[in-house]
């Protein structure tokens, strides 16, 4: 070969998927998996009803939903959603504003692979893997982060927020997750209208990924960012993934509010739109589908029932992980995520679980470095010892220790015995060295 030609990685990798590796060579040595780890409700057993699959099956007999779509996609959805917005009362948009992608995760790679290599989004901490890795890969540093505090709901820090909007002048944009993931946090309209206070005074532009909106429980307020964003520039993000839930259809988008408001905001969306052109267009078959399936007359209750149950596991588990006095537990407000927390100096570099075959212990310690955060010894542990797979919190891009876990059992009875299993394993391994 003529010259190293991979480019240099920035040595992150996405703990989400690569502990599967881990457990997928555990299932060979005969440890039974329980995967709370992946945010996908059908891999996790949720049944799509038969109306759904009619809904989507109609769609086939077409052979419209075989061709290319325009690249900003398919029209007649473009228009459906922008109506769907503008019914909301807030910044109004026409399908001019939508562009499609093969998934949020595709529209967040373009969006910061449009940004030039100097600007900084300002991102929480803990942050979604994909903004974090995506952040990362265009500038080669890691970004600024407001801090969601876990000794308080995981309420954000503004102030950080606004400190930092303030002096670091690399920063163009500020990301909010909401509902958000991994803690499950949802924000008051009030929290989110000072966070566009912020960006109006620092001219900066808005990035909400509201892929959970749908997902939000009982008795809890938010709003949309359409709702509270006025005149400021500002992207959503949005997905099929988890509230139809249809993660296999790779089909996502991005609504611009404010786009001819601003000529640098016009640019980078322009910028948006020309690289989605190099590539054609999105799927068109699941776009075809989208309205059809949030008109359905069963799709509400279908989803309000998925949506009790989330919250039913959530309670469960606060209740059960509530139990370890090594852990900081916060009931989620939406989304189908719990992070827990371990309190400050509990974990050490040489805590076990107790692991029957002498392999699977070699083969964890092999896997294992020094270097390794403790939250993430803990995962590949209680693994090992349980079969019980969650995702170290430190892989979400924070120095805080703790485990994420997914609401998404269909079988309450199961998930409390699981979560029961990792509280005892918890204490099991704090009380080991
Ligand atoms: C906050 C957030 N944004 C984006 C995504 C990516 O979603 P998609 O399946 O549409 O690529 C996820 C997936 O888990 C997510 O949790």
């Amino acid at each position: 070969m003529r010259f190293e030609y991979t480019k240099a990685g920035s040595g992150l990798t996405y703990e989400i998927r690569n502990i599967v590796e881990i457990a997928n060579r555990l299932i060979r040595y005969g440890v039974e998996v329980s995967w709370e780890n992946i945010g996908d409700p059908v891999a996790k057993g949720e049944d799509l009803p038969r109306w759904f699959k009619d809904a989507v099956k109609g769609v086939l007999d077409s052979s419209k939903a075989y061709e290319y779509s325009p690249t900003k996609g398919v029209c007649s959805t473009r228009e459906y959603i922008a109506a769907k917005n503008n019914a909301l009362g807030g910044a109004q948009i026409t399908k001019e504003d939508i562009i499609f992608f093969n998934g949020l995760g595709d529209a967040v790679s373009h969006t910061y692979a449009a940004m030039h290599v100097d600007a900084r989004v300002l991102m929480p901490e803990p942050t979604y893997s994909t903004h974090f890795m995506a952040e990362v890969l265009h500038a080669s540093f890691p970004p600024n982060t407001y801090r969601l505090d876990p000794y308080n709901n995981w309420l954000p820090d503004l102030a950080e927020m606004e400190r930092k909007a303030q002096q670091h002048k690399s920063i163009i944009s500020i990301l909010v997750i909401n509902p958000d993931n991994p803690t499950g946090f949802v924000y008051s309209r009030e929290l989110l209208e000072e966070v566009v206070r912020i960006a109006r005074e620092n001219e900066l532009f808005v990035i909400f990924d509201e892929i959970y909106n749908q997902i939000v429980y009982d008795g809890v307020e938010t709003c949309m960012l359409s709702q509270v964003i006025g005149d400021v520039p500002g992207i959503s993000m949005k997905s099929i993934s988890k509230d139809v839930p249809w993660p296999g259809g790779r089909c996502g988008w991005i609504e611009v509010y404010n786009a001819g408001k601003d000529p640098m905001f016009d640019r980078f969306i322009n910028a948006i739109y020309r690289q989605k052109m190099a590539e054609v267009c999105s799927g068109t078959f699941p776009q075809i589908s989208l309205p059809l399936i949030y008109e359905h007359p069963e799709y509400k209750g279908y989803l309000l029932e998925r949506v009790n149950h989330y919250q039913k596991l959530a309670q469960t588990a606060v209740e059960e992980l509530g139990k370890s006095k090594y852990l900081n537990v916060t009931m989620p407000r939406g989304a189908f995520y719990l992070s827990a927390v371990f309190k400050e100096g509990v974990l050490n570099g040489k805590q076990k679980l107790p692991i029957k075959i002498a392999a699977i212990q070699d083969y964890i310690e092999s896997v294992l470095s020094d270097k390794d955060p403790f939250d993430k010894r803990f995962t590949y542990y209680l693994l090992a010892s349980t079969g019980v797979c969650v995702v170290p919190l430190t892989s979400f891009f924070t120095t805080t220790n703790g485990f994420r876990l997914v609401l998404l059992d269909c079988d309450s009875a199961r998930f409390s015995q699981t979560v029961r299993k990792i509280a005892e394993s918890v204490d099991a391994y704090v009380e080991s060295s």
